[in-house]
């Protein structure tokens, strides 16, 4: 059966990776170190191929011979504090998010990233359709971080930012930009993106000839950061990730 892909129209096929992953156990890498480990039983025979096809409604699916369970959708905003990586492992063994959510209990992922030198709000979810939702390009869910940059910046550049500046990979889409404060040699503002391309405010403020020296996200969509502590989390209510949910969709739509 593995290696033709099955019509998955007619029936809800998954790869046994998928499922595994998706039942909140582990990563995908994990997930496929256990199948080929002989720990994964599908229908009762042990199954150490990842790319098996997998009807979760009819077949039968064990992990160390206990039946896979439904998983609870959950979602948690993270307050990551810089010096973090938003990964899972790092080669170089410094800290990652997943050190700061050992107690959650449950497989989930970053939704998006935030680099090393960044803190703020990080939304981590096992529901892989709605980070989809919202990492996806067309979504346009706006995200807000407030910057601290090496120089006093003119009303000009601050506008430059607004209007879109170009970058190694194109211009970058208009952008809501408020001047928050000048501090002896730096500006301090508030930029709300809708888009996510990797490094982008600190592309945007190299392209005016300064350096972000200070970069923490604070609003994704309608979620806050709000007075939660650096370095905790906090579970979403249904409301924000219904409201997530809706707005990804709505923008997506149009
Ligand atoms: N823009 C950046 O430059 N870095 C981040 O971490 C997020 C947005």
């Amino acid at each position: 059966m593995a290696g033709t892909r099955p019509d998955e129209r007619k029936r809800p096929l998954k790869t046994l990776e998928r499922v595994i992953s998706k039942a909140g156990l582990g990563s995908r890498t994990e997930a496929r170190r256990w199948i080929h480990q002989g720990r994964v039983r599908v229908n009762g025979r042990v199954i150490e191929n990842p790319d098996h096809w997998v009807d979760f409604e009819r077949d039968r699916v064990q992990f160390d011979g206990k039946p896979l369970k439904a998983r609870e959708r959950l979602y948690i905003l993270l307050y990551k504090p810089t010096g973090y990586i938003t990964s899972y492992k790092d080669p170089e063994g410094r800290p990652t998010v997943y050190d700061l959510i050992t107690e959650v209990g449950t497989f989930i992922s970053p939704v998006g990233r935030l680099d090393l030198d960044t803190s703020g709000l990080l939304l981590m979810t096992n529901d892989t359709q709605l980070a989809e939702l919202v990492t996806n390009p067309d979504s346009h869910v706006p995200k807000t971080y407030l910057v601290k940059a090496s120089k006093v910046l003119t009303d000009e550049q601050l506008q430059q930012l607004r209007d879109g500046v170009t970058l190694s990979d194109g211009p970058t889409r208009p952008a809501h930009v408020v001047r928050l404060r000048d501090s002896g040699k730096y500006t301090h503002f508030e930029i709300t993106l809708t888009e996510g391309r990797n490094r982008q405010v600190r592309r945007m403020v190299e392209a005016l000839d300064a350096k972000v020296l200070k970069l923490v996200r604070v609003q994704l969509g309608a979620l806050r950061i709000g007075d939660l502590p650096i370095g905790r989390w906090r579970h979403l209510t249904s409301d924000e990730v219904e409201s997530l949910r809706s707005a990804s969709r709505s923008m997506t739509a149009t």
